[in-house]
């Protein structure tokens, strides 16, 4: 199989004010210490790994008192240049929904506040057809309802069950079209089903490479940027055609989140 990178337009947020401070994922110890300087050089290396792939990147200021804020992919979720912003669960991480959608509509982006809890591409991920949706620990069903009404794509709501894997992007990544990897124990048997009716060709990952947030990964068609020690995911995408490119974000770890989490794509109007 012949596998083609298309050039993507990504927004990242530089991680200067970093640090665990509080707990709200499983992954996350306000007692271990967190080396900012090395979380802002690795975060370095993945931004100028996307611009050598021939990405465009954008950033957002990052705003003090906002450690998390690194995380873009919750920022917002964008398609067809029409922005549906993040209205977060957890208090801690309030702020950031307004931060990202002035970003977005200063820009001249349609913009939408929502209503309801949706943790941006952290929970909501486009395939070609479908806006897979997560929920179960952050976003909520109401809040998938809004995505649909105001994004104009079929959401396909997804349970998750174990707290690890807390956002979608942690348990299921879309490498191209319609092809999707994901880790089964992720999610209820229901949820299963719709996925292995919806995906039959999907590319299935073990609690292993899961764990090692080998699901949180920036693909282009071709290149899939994900975190090192996956390497199992590597030998799988190799095996399917694509090109997995290893990247250390062990700082950005510690705050539960890695390569996709970093990473929130802009898909303009066509
Ligand atoms: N500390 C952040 C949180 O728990 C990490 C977010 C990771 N982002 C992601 N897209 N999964 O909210």
């Amino acid at each position: 199989m012949t596998r083609t990178a298309r050039p993507r337009h990504y927004l990242m947020c530089r991680p200067t004010h970093f640090e665990v401070s509080y707990a709200i994922n499983p992954w996350m110890d306000p007692a271990k210490p967190v080396d900012t300087a090395l979380a802002v050089a690795q975060w370095e290396r993945l931004y100028e790994l996307y611009v050598e792939l021939g990405h465009r990147v954008d950033l957002i200021d990052p705003l003090p008192g906002l450690p998390d804020m690194v995380y873009a992919a919750n920022g917002a979720t964008v398609v067809d240049g029409r922005v549906l912003g993040a209205r977060f669960r957890n208090a801690e991480r309030a702020a950031e929904g307004p931060a990202y959608l002035e970003w977005f509509r200063a820009r001249g982006f349609t913009t939408l506040d929502p209503v309801h809890v949706n943790e941006g591409e952290g929970d909501l991920l486009l395939t070609d057809r479908y806006l897979l949706a997560g929920r179960g620990f952050r976003s909520v069903s109401a809040g998938h309802a809004e995505a649909q009404e105001f994004l104009g794509r079929p959401v396909i709501g997804l349970d998750l069950v174990d707290p690890r894997f807390y956002h979608l992007d942690t348990a299921l990544s879309v490498l191209d079209g319609e092809q999707i990897m994901y880790y089964p124990g992720a999610f209820s048997a229901g949820s299963r089903a719709v996925l292995r009716r919806l995906f039959p060709d999907a590319v299935l990952v073990g609690e292993e490479d899961a764990e090692a947030f080998g699901l949180n990964v920036a693909g282009d068609g071709l290149n899939v940027v994900i975190p090192e020690p996956a390497t199992g995911v590597a030998a799988r995408l190799r095996a399917h055609g694509y090109r997995p490119i290893g990247m250390d974000l062990s700082e950005l770890l510690k705050g539960g989140g890695s390569v996709k989490c970093c990473t929130l794509e802009i898909r303009e109007a066509v």
